[in-house]
């Protein structure tokens, strides 16, 4: 018999709909202890909010946070709002003993994320950052191949994540579309969005950043406010490129922009080792390139492995060997994780304690960026 488990998601925008998708599908393919039960959903607009409840099922709505957490019913709060909201509803859930989902970047910053950190471990509740990319199959395969020593040594790090929707001009900062483009509300550009995501995964494969030299660029200085409807100046990173040094003496280089045109979400790895390499593309999620140099010569090269049978990363819970799956079972995995882990006490990576990490490496790159010079990066 399954135990239920109530939902309180805050915020129904983008990945409102990606975890409500999840919730609604995992328990009709993992075999779990619990069921989430989508019980009440809320967002800045009551008509949006209601729409939303019907559209999934979710029993209830609302405008206000708070009545989330203070619903009694509620097990699990699912933060899925800006950045600038995370911390206080966050710590206001961990305080009201909710397990908590909270999207990334976890904060605004690593000050405010080592409070959260704080808040959180002394409340004791369940808590998971929603870095969903380590759950790609493929991603999770290259974790496992990383693992087992087939790469050996480890030299090189380098990852991507390309965008091009912010070229024009004309595209304002701040309010509901924009957000990303405030500082204010996002903490950061490019670094926060979307190299957290590239830096999460990198230590997750390959340990500790020890050291960045980084280097930002806003390329549109000023852009209209879409709250004030005044023309303001651009606070966050347009783009970001860093280099760093990895504890275990490898090298990294990530670059990020929005200002890459052709581009719409290019994430990519790869990984080069002492034996092998591997490589990832967030357009063909479902494929990992694998070179083995101990292969013979006469058949040496890049093989792309199709990520689909049943002893690959979570493929034995979807279809039969060659039939893949797509971005939104990222999701699924990772409530999936959360919800067996629950039910053994055991914490869920990347904890908020791990997101942390990830927040003080970007604030060191943004650092760096602003100082001209290498930054060092300390966990403690
Ligand atoms: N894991 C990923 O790959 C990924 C992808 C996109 C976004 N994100 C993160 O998810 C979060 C949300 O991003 P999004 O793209 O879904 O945003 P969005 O703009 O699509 O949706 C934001 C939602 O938050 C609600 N909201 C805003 N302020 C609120 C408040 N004070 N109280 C209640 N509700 C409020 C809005 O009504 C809206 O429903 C961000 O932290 C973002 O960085 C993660």
């Amino acid at each position: 018999m399954r135990k239920k488990i109530n939902v309180g998601l805050i915020g129904y925008g983008f990945m409102g709909r990606t975890h409500s998708n999840a919730y609604c599908k995992v328990n009709h393919f993992f075999d779990l202890p619990y069921e989430p039960v989508l019980h009440v959903v809320c967002g800045l607009e009551e008509d949006k909010a209601k729409a939303f409840a019907d559209q999934w099922g979710y029993r209830s709505y609302t405008t206000d946070w708070r009545k989330v957490i203070e619903d009694d019913e509620i097990d699990l709060v699912d933060i899925c709002v800006p950045n600038n909201v995370h911390a206080e509803i966050a710590m206001a859930a961990a305080k009201a003993g909710k397990a908590i989902l909270c999207e990334k970047p976890l904060a605004l910053n690593g000050k405010q994320a080592r409070e959260m950190v704080e808040v959180v471990e002394k409340a004791g509740v369940p808590n998971l950052v929603s870095f969903n990319y380590r759950r790609v199959p493929a991603v999770t395969l290259a974790k496992q191949l990383i693992d087992e020593g087939r790469l050996g040594r480890i030299f090189h790090y380098r990852a991507n994540f390309l965008q091009d929707w912010t070229i024009s001009a004309q595209v304002p900062q701040g309010g509901m579309a924009t957000w990303r483009l405030d500082v204010k509300a996002a903490g950061s550009g490019v670094t926060g969005d979307l190299l957290a995501h590239c830096i999460d995964t990198a230590m997750w494969h390959n340990g500790h950043i020890k050291s960045v030299c980084a280097m930002t660029e806003t390329f549109v200085k000023e852009r209209m406010h879409a709250e004030t409807g005044k023309v303001e100046k651009v606070g966050i990173d347009d783009a970001c490129m860093f280099m760093c040094r990895f504890e275990n003496g490898s090298l990294g280089n990530f670059e990020s922009t929005r200002y890459a045109r052709g581009h719409k979400a290019l994430y990519t790895f790869e990984i080069n080792g002492e034996h092998a390499s591997i490589a990832w593309d967030l357009h063909d999620l479902h494929r990992l390139s694998y070179f083995d140099h101990r292969d013979d010569s006469i058949v040496r090269g890049w093989r792309s492995i199709h990520v689909t049978d049943a002893d690959m990363p979570y493929m034995d819970k979807w279809w039969v060997p060659g039939l893949q799956i797509g971005y939104e079972h990222s999701f699924v995995h990772q409530i999936a994780d959360f919800l067996e882990n629950l039910a053994k006490g055991k914490p869920t990576s990347p904890t908020f304690s791990e997101a942390l990490e990830t927040q003080l490496v970007c604030d060191a790159v943004l650092s760096s960026a602003k100082k001209g010079a290498w930054e060092e990066i300390s966990y403690r």
